[in-house]
Order: C-alpha cells, then sequence, then structure tokens
C-alpha cells in the first residue's frame, strides 16, 4: 500500500484537502451524495454540484468543459447508477454502460482539468461471492463475482483499476472506497427498488397503521449484515480525503454485523409495531454472511458515532417527514 503523499503535495507540503476546498460532489441528490454534501459544508468547503437535468455525467464533452470551468480542488464520484437485483439483472446493459461512462467521465476528466484530489465511490459487491470473511481489500479480483449484478460490479472494478492507474501513470491523488450496505436519511422506500432496511421501517409503518397482526419477510432471517448510517459514511470519506493517499481501496463499515432477524427486531420495536413477524423460508436468504475488514479505515483513525437502533430511530423520523410515509 503506497502511503507516501503524491510528489507535488509533498514538495509543497500542502495538505490533501485543503480547509475551505472546491470539492464537486456527482450525484449530490443521492443517498450517499447528499450525505457528503451536508458534511464537507459542515466542515467548511465550498461544494459544487450539478443535477442531472444540467449535466448528464454520460457525457464526457459537457463533464470535461463543466469540470475544466469550475476547476475544482476535489471530486467526489457519488453518482451511478444503483438499483437492487431485481433492476441489475433486468437492466444489466445500463448498469454496466451508463456507470463506465459516468467514470470515464468524471475520472479522466478531472485529470484533463488538473483536478488534484478525486474520491471514487465502489461498493461491497466488487468482491468476490466466495471471499473471506470479514472481506479485506486484497480479496478484490480473487475469485468470481456473484452474477446477479456482475455487470455493476465489473463497471465499478474498472473504475477502481481507473484510480490506480492515473496514480500509477500520471501520480494523481485519487483514492477509491468500498461502502457496506448504506441507510439514513434520503433512502429509497420504494417497496419495489428498495434495500433491506427501509423495506422494513415501510413495512412494519404501515403494518402498525393497518393494524396488521402479522408481517411476512422473505427468508429465514439468518443472514448476516453489516449496516452503516449515511453521515458516518460521509464522515469517514472526507476522513480519507484528508489523510488517505494510497493505491488500494479503503472498506468504509462498521465492523459488526446482525442477523436480518436482529434487525428486523429492532426496526419493529422503533416503529412501534407491535404484531407477530413470520418469515417466509421459502423465499431465497442470499450470502449467509456479509461484512467489511475495516482495519485499514480504523488505523486512519476514523470510527463510526451513530448506533444502528439511533441511525434507523433517525431516518424513521425523516421518512414520516415525506410525502410516501402518509400515503
Ligand atoms: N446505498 C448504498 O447502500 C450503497 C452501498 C455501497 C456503495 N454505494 C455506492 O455509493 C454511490 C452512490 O449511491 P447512492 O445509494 O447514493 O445512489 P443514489 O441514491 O441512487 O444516488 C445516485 C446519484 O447519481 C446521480 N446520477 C445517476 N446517473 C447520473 C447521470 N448520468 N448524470 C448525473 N447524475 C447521475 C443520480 O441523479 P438523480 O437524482 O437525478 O437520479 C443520484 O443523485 C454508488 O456508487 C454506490 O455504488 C451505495
Amino acid at each position: 500500500m503506497t502511503t507516501e503523499l503524491p510528489q507535488e503535495s509533498r514538495k509543497l507540503g500542502r495538505p490533501l484537502l485543503s480547509p475551505g476546498a472546491r470539492v464537486f460532489v456527482a450525484g449530490h441528490r443521492g443517498l450517499v451524495g447528499s450525505a457528503l454534501a451536508r458534511r464537507l459544508t459542515a466542515d467548511g468547503h465550498e461544494v459544487v454540484t450539478r443535477g442531472r437535468d444540467e449535466l448528464d455525467l454520460r457525457d464526457a464533452a459537457a463533464t470535461g468543459r463543466f469540470l475544466r470551468d469550475v476547476r475544482p480542488d476535489a471530486v467526489v464520484l457519488a453518482a451511478a447508477k444503483v438499483g437492487g437485483i431485481m433492476a441489475n439483472s433486468t437492466w444489466p446493459v445500463q448498469f454496466l454502460e451508463d456507470n463506465l461512462r459516468i467514470q470515464l467521465s468524471v475520472i479522466a476528466g478531472a485529470h484533463a482539468a488538473g483536478t488534484p484530489r478525486l474520491l471514487f465511490l465502489g461498493s461491497s459487491c466488487i468482491y468476490p461471492r466466495r471471499a473471506p470473511q470479514p472481506i479485506r481489500e486484497d480479496s478484490l479480483l480473487t475469485g468470481p463475482l456473484e452474477p446477479t449484478n456482475e455487470a455493476y460490479a465489473l463497471a465499478k472494478i474498472a473504475g477502481i483499476v481507473q484510480t490506480q492507474s492515473y496514480r500509477r501513470q500520471y501520480g494523481a491523488s485519487y483514492i477509491s472506497a468500498m461502502p457496506t450496505n448504506l441507510y439514513g436519511p434520503g433512502d429509497n422506500f420504494d417497496l419495489e427498488t428498495s434495500h433491506v432496511l427501509p423495506a422494513l421501517i415501510r413495512r412494519f409503518h404501515e403494518a402498525r397503521r393497518e393494524r396488521a397482526p402479522e408481517v411476512t419477510l422473505w427468508g429465514s432471517g439468518s443472514p448476516r449484515r453489516e449496516f452503516l448510517h449515511v453521515d458516518d459514511l460521509a464522515a469517514a470519506c472526507v476522513r480519507l480525503l484528508e489523510a488517505y493517499d494510497g493505491d488500494e481501496p479503503v472498506n468504509i463499515g462498521c465492523g459488526v454485523d446482525l442477523t436480518i432477524r436482529e434487525l428486523a427486531a429492532t426496526v419493529r420495536e422503533v416503529t412501534g409495531y407491535q404484531g407477530r413477524i413470520a418469515w417466509d423460508a421459502s423465499k431465497p436468504d442470499g450470502t449467509p454472511r456479509k461484512l467489511l475488514d475495516v482495519s485499514r479505515l480504523t488505523s486512519l483513525g476514523f470510527t463510526p458515532r451513530i448506533p444502528l437502533r439511533d441511525g434507523i430511530a433517525r431516518t424513521y423520523a425523516w421518512w414520516l417527514g415525506q410525502p410516501a410515509a402518509r400515503g
């Protein structure tokens, strides 16, 4: 792992992320991008954003022009075509091509515009399906991927290799991070496309409202998963921008997992639902365990601050303020 400062910064003794830096957050309306924009603004940085309606990041020429005009000190790439198993298996072409195109536009455009610092966000699905748990960063490219999101994972792996290549060939201070499952304000609560945690919040909330005696959940409840509040993720990303300058990606998680059954019990309690939970074991469970090894992140001095129960309560409170919750 390279941890040295890039030549230019070392020569000039410049910090990796200067106070009051101008940072372009790509994907600022998403779960991750919005949390990053909040955090960077709170830390006194100048956050630059463009909605997809103003700038389609798949358009390399327009993205390049934008980056040359704005000349950011740093770019955080949190824009991506993202979705669950169903969306990934229905539109693998878009998951592959949109993400490759966004990454090519933004990473190559940043380099061409002389952007000194860039953080690329990948996902834990880049690791092999049977990677030993907890999953270390050096598991990358050691085995076959999960077939249901292979197109997405391969695009993300290409993004990691792209950041590494700019570092190796040009000495660019570009890094990548691999977050675990995230949740928080701004999450997707659409039951067709949402991840497990917002789906549980919505299911229990609606069951309470309808006084349903029972909620049936998919699978056995035994798989173990890790969850990180998106505000903790944003804090970890800022820490990396300030302090990490290495070739290898850095896992971002809390280092602790729990069973889906335990998660469901916590969400039920937070939402105040008093009925029973039934498990439909005829439905698939997915991988038995998915936990990231976060020792590299921990060695950089980062620890998450938001306990899961508090984070779920905050997320539920946020969602109750959304029109969909009242529907
Ligand atoms: N959510 C998680 O649990 C999780 C876990 C691990 C890693 N990550 C990673 O974090 C990153 C962000 O994920 P997220 O959950 O924040 O996703 P998200 O909520 O869907 O946000 C993605 C953002 O990207 C924007 N975008 C997509 N295509 C674009 C385009 N062609 N031009 C301009 N903007 C475009 C979207 O704009 P619109 O708002 O206009 O659609 C949206 O604001 C992804 O790389 C993902 O792999 C997420």
